[in-house]
């Protein structure tokens, strides 16, 4: 076998067997392929993509190039949640708990938030003292016990994709529903999880912007999941606005406690609800959708699962007094107001401005060695469809200085769009992608 003979292949249109996927990933991971080459391949499946079993091929070629996490002493079928980003997007700190409180085991590696979008490491690292560097043993020990374990990558998943990701970046090969499909797979499956629950986001805020793309990518990731005996399931789900109206990792922590409380934000509310049921289903807590939801509503109304986000801080080693005081966890010392220039109604919300907004008062990084400050952020009064008077709050933003930069004002306030007509208010959750269906929501 040799590289220029499946670079020829492919930007022929035919289709790579296991065996040459194979060849391909683990030289380039050994450094055997140069980059030239593996960016040949990677223009050349831009044009001529990827079967359905190629795609899953390429998937399983990633996850064998690196460690994988062993989660079988945990008994039950572990469910893993991943969202493809977005703002505001808290969910994790809500669903986790919720589940978990239902008999879902949650062994789960998150990230930190980059430019526009948020990471669950990030938020949690907002309580004191939570630890997100466990051991695996301790990490482990830590579901077996109760329930739920949360962790920041240590080990040396996926090399492969790491190192083709970056190559794409530089060569115009990001946009290739095949290649992003086996990137996030890999790493799911490299992770340990039995089966996956997808929150694929679409919209200006999203990484897919367009509804069509966010199917297509939906459709090839929970194929992948056929292909490769890991139950999966995706929802399609809006982000052409924040989610929820916390952004920022302290005010978000608030959020999240607000709405294990039964008071949080609805679309926050009615998105965690609708992932929790899917991962019960594929845990087989429950049979029917029906009944998972109604699992999950018991847990929060009768405080189960806030418990469970108390206990879990704790087991990390976090301060559970910030969960029943959120008014102890980190908190900006200024204040500014962004009001409406003229009455009528929301039209549209640039959410990648807010994100980008928030970043720049200090609660985001705009490269991965950048510092953020948990305890600043912004505060949305408003969502698309909201009647507004003029002079009424917008934003809220909480700020490290006593005044923030002109610039940054002004780009939030042209983020948000005021319309004379009255304008309906998006659709949150869009499909429902299964292996034996497409459910649309719409
Ligand atoms: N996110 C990923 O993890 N991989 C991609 O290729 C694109 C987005």
């Amino acid at each position: 076998m040799n590289a220029v003979e499946l670079i020829r292949k492919k930007r022929n249109g035919q289709t790579l067997s296991e065996e040459e996927i194979d060849f391909l990933i683990q030289g380039y991971t050994r450094g055997d392929i140069p980059d030239y080459q593996l960016a040949a391949w990677a223009m050349a499946v831009c044009f001529q993509g990827m079967s359905e079993q190629e795609t899953a091929d390429l998937t399983m070629a990633m996850v064998d190039s690196g460690e994988k996490i062993d989660l079988s002493a945990i008994k039950g079928i572990k469910v893993d949640k991943h969202s493809t980003g977005g703002v505001g997007d808290k969910t994790t700190l809500v669903l986790a708990p919720l589940v978990a409180a239902a008999g879902v085991p949650v062994a789960k590696m998150s990230g930190r938030g980059l430019g526009h979008t948020g990471g669950t490491i990030d938020k949690l690292e907002a309580i004191k003292g939570f630890k997100v560097e466990l051991s695996s043993e301790r990490f482990i020990r830590q579901v077996q016990e109760i329930g739920l374990a949360l962790n920041a990558q240590t080990v040396d998943l996926t090399p492969a994709d790491k190192k083709l990701y970056a190559l794409r970046d530089v060569t115009a090969t990001v946009d290739s529903i095949p290649l992003i499909a086996s990137s996030i797979m890999s790493k799911k499956i490299a992770t340990g999880s039995d089966a996956i629950v997808l929150d694929v986001k679409t919209g200006n805020g999203a990484f897919m912007k367009k509804e069509a793309d966010a199917l297509a990518l939906a459709q090839t990731m929970v194929s992948i999941g056929r292909l490769v005996q890991r139950n999966t399931v995706a929802v399609i789900s809006d982000m052409s606005q924040p989610l929820g109206c916390a952004v920022g990792n302290s005010l978000e922590v608030k959020e999240a406690i607000q709405t294990l409380q039964g008071q949080g934000p609805d679309d926050l509310t009615e998105l965690t609800l609708t992932l929790g049921a899917q991962m019960l289903l594929l845990s087989g807590i429950a049979s029917t959708e029906q009944s998972a939801r109604k699992q999950l509503l018991s847990c929060l109304r009768d405080g189960k699962a806030l418990a469970k986000l108390k206990q879990w801080v704790a087991s990390q080693g976090g301060d559970a007094g910030q969960i029943d005081q959120p008014e102890l966890l980190p908190a900006a010392p200024f204040r500014q107001v962004i009001t409406a220039e003229k009455s009528g109604w929301i039209r549209q919300i640039d959410t990648e401005e807010i994100g980008l907004g928030a970043m720049r008062l200090g609660a985001g990084r705009a490269t991965k060695e950048a510092s953020i400050d948990h305890a600043v952020g912004l505060i949305l009064h408003k969502k698309v469809g909201d009647s507004v008077k003029e002079g009424e709050n917008l934003l809220t933003l909480h700020l490290r200085h006593q005044e923030e930069d002109r610039e940054v004002i002004s780009r939030l306030q042209r983020a948000i769009q005021i319309s004379s007509e009255p304008v309906k208010p998006p659709t949150l959750l869009k499909y429902l992608v299964t292996q034996a269906e497409t459910i649309s929501f719409l």
